[in-house]
């Protein structure tokens, strides 16, 4: 079972949190066409530790680096390389931040240089299916609510909700037990509890929800070869509604 959190053990969530959505922030600028996908691990890697804080996935169960990098029909969980990303790439960088124990985890969809309008529209509405998720999250509601509001949005728009992969409780672990499907029905699952701390997480695919594992046991792919796009956020359930721990300014 998830752990309930106090408002003073959130806080500390929410600093950790904080470094996640600077880092966030300064990725807008620093990708381009042209550089590598390591650059950029290396790139969030230093800004995480000139934080004093640690990147908590490198060696998280033998992960090697400090963020996933995964690029058009990767869903996620890629290994940062010496891929240089190109004009029209569709591109997810998902990283975790140790500060001073208390855990934050935001994953970010970026378009580099410019999409197609079939990439453009799926990367919209993965983002929409996150927002339609977080409203959902609230005491009185249930985790199948989440679920079941992403998946409409996603189906509504001919593309499929990954099922492999989902959102997670995390404090300062970060799988602590509460699992957040993107799919579902309204209605079902666990109660949602003021205190509670999760990640919501939907990976939308263009075509098929179907994926498959690279040799490197980490890389998952869409089985079709379609596009996949992702946006997570870290929220914490409270007495109103709930507080994103890693939101970005504007
Ligand atoms: N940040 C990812 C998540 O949202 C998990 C990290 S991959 C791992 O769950 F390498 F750290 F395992
Ligand atoms: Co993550």
């Amino acid at each position: 079972m998830t752990n309930i959190l106090s408002k003073s053990q959130i806080e500390k969530m929410h600093d950790a949190g904080k470094i996640v959505a600077l880092c966030h922030e300064k990725l807008r600028d620093f990708i381009k066409p042209g550089i590598t996908t390591r650059e950029i691990d290396r790139f969030v890697e230093s800004l995480i530790l000139k934080h004093k804080a640690i990147p908590e996935q490198k060696g998280y169960t033998g992960y090697p680096f400090a963020t996933c990098t995964s690029v058009n029909d990767e869903i996620c969980h890629a290994f940062p390389s010496s891929y240089v990303i190109k004009d029209g790439d569709l591109l997810k960088v998902d990283f975790v931040v140790n500060l001073n124990g208390w855990l934050g985890d935001s994953a970010w969809c970026y378009a580099v240089g410019n999409l197609s309008p079939k990439a453009k529209l799926l990367m919209d509405t993965t983002r929409e299916c996150l927002y339609l998720g977080i409203e959902q999250a609230k005491v009185g509601h249930r985790v199948g609510d989440i679920g079941a509001a992403i998946q409409a949005h996603a189906e509504a728009r001919g593309f499929s909700v990954v099922r492999e992969y989902t959102g997670h409780g995390i404090s300062r672990e970060m799988h602590d037990g509460l699992i957040i499907p993107h799919y579902g029905t309204a209605g079902k699952g666990p109660r949602i509890k003021e205190g509670m701390v999760f990640t919501i997480e939907p990976m939308i695919n263009e075509g098929r929800f179907h994926y498959k594992l690279d040799d490197d046991g980490w890389t998952a792919r869409t089985l079709d070869g379609s596009l996949s796009a992702q946006f997570e956020h870290t929220i914490a359930i409270t007495k109103e509604g709930n507080t994103i721990l890693t939101k970005q300014g504007e």
